[in-house]
């Protein structure tokens, strides 16, 4: 298993390229089962995550051309309509492929995905979303299968509560069934926009993607397309993190900084200067951070998926800053492993309280899951002395090359095998 060693006090400065998101390639791949054309994705980054993501899909019949970050598919013949356990047991998002492979051939069987580190991730929303299009679905064995025979058809789908991979999951369904279909209290993550914009390049008629309510008029066939994925905000964000926790000053460039513009605010507040030009973001943070609360919310509230690495800074904030994680029961697997590198952070329920210290030390500490990973990268930056991190394999998991990336910014970090 792959370590990394850093060693601390470097600040970050030049400019750092963001690649393409991983929560958007995941849904933008499964949606090329919609259609018997070609789709060409591009800016699929070369993160684990995606390299297990097409087996799936390859798994289908589908026929996947992938030549470096560009990939074509082809889903002519979808011979096995179905993602078996093998295929996808490592995979967290094995349920985007249950909505288009049912609303193109009336039937899917899939796997279901277990928990993981950060909660149990249960997908009962996404069933009965599929359900109220029509399709029957049973879950046993571990599986769950959809069956519409005579095709799915529109309905109205109320989420119960605010769902990304649900929302595009019966968005991809819905694309193809007969008559309209309002999907209200859907995800507004720009991911799931990113999703409806590839889909109306393939025919679909969707209005409202971005905001609570969007409604799909269902069309007979979609065709083949080309489509770029947008930038991943989550990788913009943990750069900005890492110039701030270095003191550094760093360009963040090929990014969406709207996509960033909650943590944006929360890291003005905070101290750093950031300046915003086109679709790059420089950052500068010449003096150490004063302690901000935040609260994680769904887009365009704080991103979960950014709230470790933010913790990482706090934990060298000057005061007592309160972090709270709203959307999973269990993600703050990050803070004895930081409290181990000398941070002070007390846990209460979905709470963190974190006062700053001066300085972290160098030591051990375990990745649990990819964004506690990413955490423990940033914090391990500015560290006294070394610090090493197992486990890293989380971490490729969604960032592509990310230990390169730091590295050509002046971070003291190498992969040890
Ligand atoms: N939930 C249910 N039932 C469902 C679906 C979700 O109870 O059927 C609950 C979840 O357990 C969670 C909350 O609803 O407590 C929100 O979960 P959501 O469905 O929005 O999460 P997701 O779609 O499984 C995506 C990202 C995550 C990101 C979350 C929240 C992908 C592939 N994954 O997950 O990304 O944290 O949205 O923004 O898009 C990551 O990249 O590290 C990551 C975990």
């Amino acid at each position: 298993m792959d370590k990394f060693k850093i060693s601390g006090g470097h600040p970050l400065s030049g400019e750092v390229p963001v690649s393409g998101s991983k929560n958007s390639a995941l849904p933008a791949l499964a949606a090329c089962l919609l259609t018997d054309e070609p789709v060409t994705l591009k800016r699929i980054p070369q993160a684990r995550e995606l390299q297990t993501r097409e087996m799936p899909v390859a798994h289908t019949g589908a026929k996947i051309l992938d030549r470096n970050g560009t990939v074509e598919v082809e889903a002519r013949d979808l011979e096995r309509p179905e993602a078996p356990y093998d295929v996808v047991k490592t995979m967290r998002a094995s349920s985007l492929v249950l909505g288009p492979l049912v609303a193109r051939t009336g039937r899917a069987r899939v796997s279901m995905p277990g928990g993981c580190a950060i909660g149990a991730r249960p997908i009962n929303l996404h069933v009965s979303a599929l359900e109220h299009l029509g399709a029957e679905i049973q879950q046993s064995h571990g599986y769950v299968e959809a069956v519409a025979l005579d095709g799915l058809r529109g309905g109205e789908v109320h989420f119960d509560r605010i769902t990304v991979t649900g929302t595009e999951d019966v968005l991809m369904a819905a694309v193809l069934a007969r008559g309209e279909t309002v999907i209200r209290n859907a995800a507004r993550e720009p991911e799931v926009t990113d999703l409806a914009d590839l889909l109306t390049k393939m025919g679909a008629r969707i209005e409202g993607a971005g905001t609570s309510i969007i409604r799909v008029e269902g069309v007979e066939r979609l065709h083949g397309t080309e489509h770029a994925i947008i930038p991943d905000r989550i990788e913009a964000g943990t750069f900005l993190l890492a110039a701030a926790i270095t003191r550094g000053d760093l360009m963040v460039s090929d990014c969406n900084p709207e996509h960033v513009g909650a943590l944006i605010m929360k890291m003005r507040q905070a101290g750093a200067e950031i300046n915003e030009d086109g679709d790059s973001i420089r950052v500068r943070c010449p003096n150490s951070a004063k302690a901000v609360d935040v609260t994680t919310e769904e887009y365009p509230g704080f991103a979960t998926d950014l709230q470790a690495q933010y913790m990482a800074w706090m934990t060298v904030a000057r005061g007592i800053s309160f972090v709270t994680e709203t959307i999973f029961e269990n993600r703050f697997m990050h803070a004895p492993e930081l409290t181990r590198m000398g941070a002070n952070i007390r846990i209460e329920g979905r709470q963190a309280i974190i006062a700053g210290e001066e300085q972290l030390m160098g030591t051990q500490v375990i990745a649990s899951d990819l964004r506690a990973s990413a955490s423990l990268v940033l914090a391990a930056l500015i560290a006294k002395g070394e610090s090493t991190i197992h486990r890293v394999y989380h971490i490729d998991r969604g960032y592509e090359q990310i230990e390169r990336k730091l590295a050509q910014v002046g971070a003291k970090i190498e992969r040890v095998q």
